[in-house]
């Protein structure tokens, strides 16, 4: 095994262990009211040593019912779009959202629940030092990239924020509610994989891991 291999996956096992920590402080979390509602935890889900990082807004009723964020309808769209750019949820990617907890009905989530929620999202971000961020929606891009993202008007743009690029695009479920916007969204999963190669960043796989336990919590 190369050295470069090996202290990869150590890297890997570290990060893992960190993230099942900082997943297990999560589960006793009661910051808001949310934690109370849901059925489970929906912390994240991918490779922790991923260079990129997905951001939705918060789960919705399947992902509350499994404990994984994007696996009703739009996660089925999102992975069609991930794998034209050959991309894996499961492999070279980590995907988390904007709070943690289903809010009720599918609503968005309220900017202060997003507040007593972020510091989660933060410390994933510092395990994971991703190299690109994709926000996905407005809820992610406006807290994330700038307070006035339009997606419409900003999508598939990078933006360099302390040595991250940072890039808006549609939400999966707003592509479903209108479809016409697709052929804009798959642009943007192609200026992302642009920004991929110029980056050289490695997307190999990796042994495949999801849930910070490794199980449905
Ligand atoms: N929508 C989101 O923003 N996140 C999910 O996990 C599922 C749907």
């Amino acid at each position: 095994m190369k050295i470069g291999g090996f202290y990869g996956k150590i890297k890997k096992v570290i990060r893992m262990n960190n993230m099942k920590t900082l997943y297990n402080e999560c589960l006793g979390c009661e910051k808001c009211p949310l934690g109370k509602t849901r059925t489970n935890l929906v912390f994240g889900c991918g490779n922790p040593k991923a260079d990129i990082l997905f951001i939705g807004e918060g789960p919705g009723e399947q992902e509350d019912l499994q404990g994984e964020p994007f696996v009703g309808k739009s996660g089925q769209l999102l992975d069609k779009y991930l794998q034209v750019i050959d991309l894996d949820r499961k492999k070279n990617i980590y995907i988390a959202n904007m709070v943690k907890c289903r809010p009720k009905n599918n609503r968005d989530p309220k900017p202060e629940e997003i507040e007593m929620c972020i510091g989660w999202l933060r410390s994933q971000v510092r395990l994971l030092r991703p190299k690109i961020i994709v926000c996905l929606g407005r809820i992610a891009a406006q807290r994330l990239i700038s307070p006035d993202f339009r997606v419409t008007r900003e999508h598939g743009e990078f933006y360099e924020k302390n040595g991250v690029y940072m890039m808006g695009t549609f939400h999966p479920a707003a592509l479903l509610r209108n479809p016409a916007q697709k052929s804009e969204a798959l642009e943007d999963f192609q200026r992302l994989r642009e920004k991929i190669r110029e980056l050289n960043l490695p997307l190999s796989g990796t042994t495949p891991s999801c849930t910070p336990t490794d199980s449905p919590p």
